[in-house]
C-alpha cells in the first residue's frame, strides 16, 4: 500500500475538520466533514447535509465525491472523516468510495483517534464490497 506522509495525513485531517463546520446537521446534530486527496494532489471537501424527509440525508463522505468529480477527477487516494466520535464511514460511503479506487489496497481511509490518528485501506474496512462483470463500465 503506497505510503501518505504525516503531513499529507495531518492535512487531510485539518481539511476534514474545516469542512465540518459546513455540515447541515439540524436533526441528528452529528457533524461529519470528509475530505478526499485526489490522484491530482488536490484536496475536495464535504460535510453531510441533512433533509427533513429524513432519507434525503446525503453523508459527508458522498458529497466530497461529488466535489470531486466536479473538479474533473477520477482516482481517489484517500479520504479523512472526521465525526464527533472518531467513527468510520458507513457501508454506502465506502461503496461510493470504491467507484473511484484502482485497487481497494492502495485507498487510505483515515479517521481520527484522541489525539492521533487510524489509517487503514478501502480493503481492510471493506473486503467484500460488491462489483460485478456484468454491468457495463
Ligand atoms: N453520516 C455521514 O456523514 N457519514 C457517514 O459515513 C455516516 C453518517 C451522517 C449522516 C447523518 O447526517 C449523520 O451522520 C447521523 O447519522
Amino acid at each position: 500500500m503506497p505510503t501518505l506522509s504525516e503531513s499529507q495525513i495531518k492535512d487531510l485531517l485539518d481539511a476534514a475538520t474545516q469542512a465540518q463546520e459546513l455540515a447541515h446537521a439540524p436533526y441528528s446534530k452529528y457533524r461529519v466533514g470528509a475530505a478526499i486527496l485526489a490522484g491530482s494532489g488536490k484536496l475536495y471537501l464535504g460535510a453531510n447535509i441533512e433533509n427533513q424527509s429524513y432519507g434525503a440525508t446525503v453523508c459527508a463522505e458522498r458529497t466530497a465525491i461529488c466535489q470531486f468529480v466536479m473538479g474533473g477527477e477520477s482516482e481517489i487516494v484517500a479520504v479523512g472523516v472526521v465525526t464527533p466520535d472518531d467513527g468510520w464511514p458507513c457501508g454506502i460511503c465506502l461503496q461510493s468510495i470504491k467507484e473511484f479506487v484502482g485497487e481497494p489496497q492502495d485507498c487510505k481511509i483515515v479517521v481520527p483517534f484522541g489525539d492521533s490518528y487510524i489509517a487503514r485501506s478501502l480493503h481492510e474496512l471493506a473486503p467484500y464490497l460488491w462489483s460485478s462483470s456484468l454491468v457495463r463500465k
